[in-house]
């Protein structure tokens, strides 16, 4: 088993910004160490929105937006996508549409190849809310959860999480396990979408920190491909009824901002 630095190593490098959103162009200044994120509520978008995140998708992404079956979740597609590709578009002084993206290893999604360019990315969506994390040439993931009520809680609980995190969660007062297990899960799918596996690794093979009054942390992992100290996370500017967290390969004085994002006519 590896443990992980204690979260306290790398607290007084935390930065957490949430702050008026800067220009998209700044990404030209994209600093290496950053982790930026934005985040975008499908209602609270401005008038008319909806044509002009739909304008930037490539065919294959509107033939996707058109299969879904409930419109709100064909609006949080259109507008987690239409964030991805203006904010990469941005730093890479190329059009929204002109932005391709191809498949990883294990079908992450990354940039073309063609691009050239360094930044990682990794989107999420829950509720209402889509969000996106970008880096400079480290992996990134992210998730966001929106808090919901479930049946069988401890059922779900054992199904789902490592022997440890079952034991910290059911400890924790009956009024307070639903944020323990949104807050776990958040925080493990986090892990998974950084390493780019997704939920195909073993959820019940690493340990992640479950009191979501803790920051989120990665405790231990008794697999070898994913290494507790080569990776740091980070806890999103609280939003209610969403938990929330970020994965990201650890980098010396390594800063996340966040901002809000609304699709308004290109800058
Ligand atoms: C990828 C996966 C983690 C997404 O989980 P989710 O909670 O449904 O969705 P999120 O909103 O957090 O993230 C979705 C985004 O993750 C990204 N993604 C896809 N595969 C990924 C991977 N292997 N690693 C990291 N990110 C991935 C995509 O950009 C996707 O956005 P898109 O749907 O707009 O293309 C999950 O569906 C998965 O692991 N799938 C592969 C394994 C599988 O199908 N298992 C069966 C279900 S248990």
């Amino acid at each position: 088993m590896r443990e992980s630095i204690p979260p306290t190593a790398y607290e007084s490098n935390r930065r957490l910004i949430v702050g008026p959103p800067s220009s998209e162009r700044s990404l030209r200044m994209f600093p290496p160490n950053e982790v930026r994120v934005w985040r975008a509520r499908v209602g609270r978008q401005p008038a008319g929105w909806l044509p002009l995140a739909t304008g930037t998708l490539s065919e294959e992404e509107r033939a996707r937006q058109a299969r879904f079956v409930r419109e709100r979740d064909a609006e949080l597609f259109a507008l987690g996508r239409a964030m991805l590709r203006r904010v990469l578009a941005a730093s890479m002084d190329v059009a929204p549409r002109a932005v391709t993206f191809e498949a990883g290893p294990f079908g992450k999604p990354r940039l073309a190849a063609a691009h050239r360019a360094p930044f990682r990315f990794n989107p999420t969506h829950s509720g209402d809310l889509a969000v996106v994390a970008i880096t400079v040439g480290r992996e990134v993931g992210v998730d966001v959860e929106a808090v919901r009520p479930l049946k069988d809680l401890e059922g779900l609980v054992r199904a789902t999480f490592s022997a440890r995190e079952q034991r910290d969660i059911l400890a924790a007062p009956e009024a307070g396990r639903l944020a323990s297990f949104f807050a776990a899960w958040a925080r493990k799918e986090a892990v998974v979408k950084a390493l780019g596996h997704g939920l195909r690794f073993p959820l019940d093979a690493f340990d992640v920190e479950v009191s979501p009054e803790a920051p989120p942390a990665l405790l231990a992992s008794r697999e070898a491909a994913l290494v507790p100290s080569a990776w740091i996370m980070h806890a999103l500017p609280p939003m209610a009824g969403y938990a929330s967290a970020l994965a990201v390969e650890r980098a010396m004085n390594s800063a996340v901002t966040c901002e809000e994002w609304t699709c308004a006519a290109s800058p």
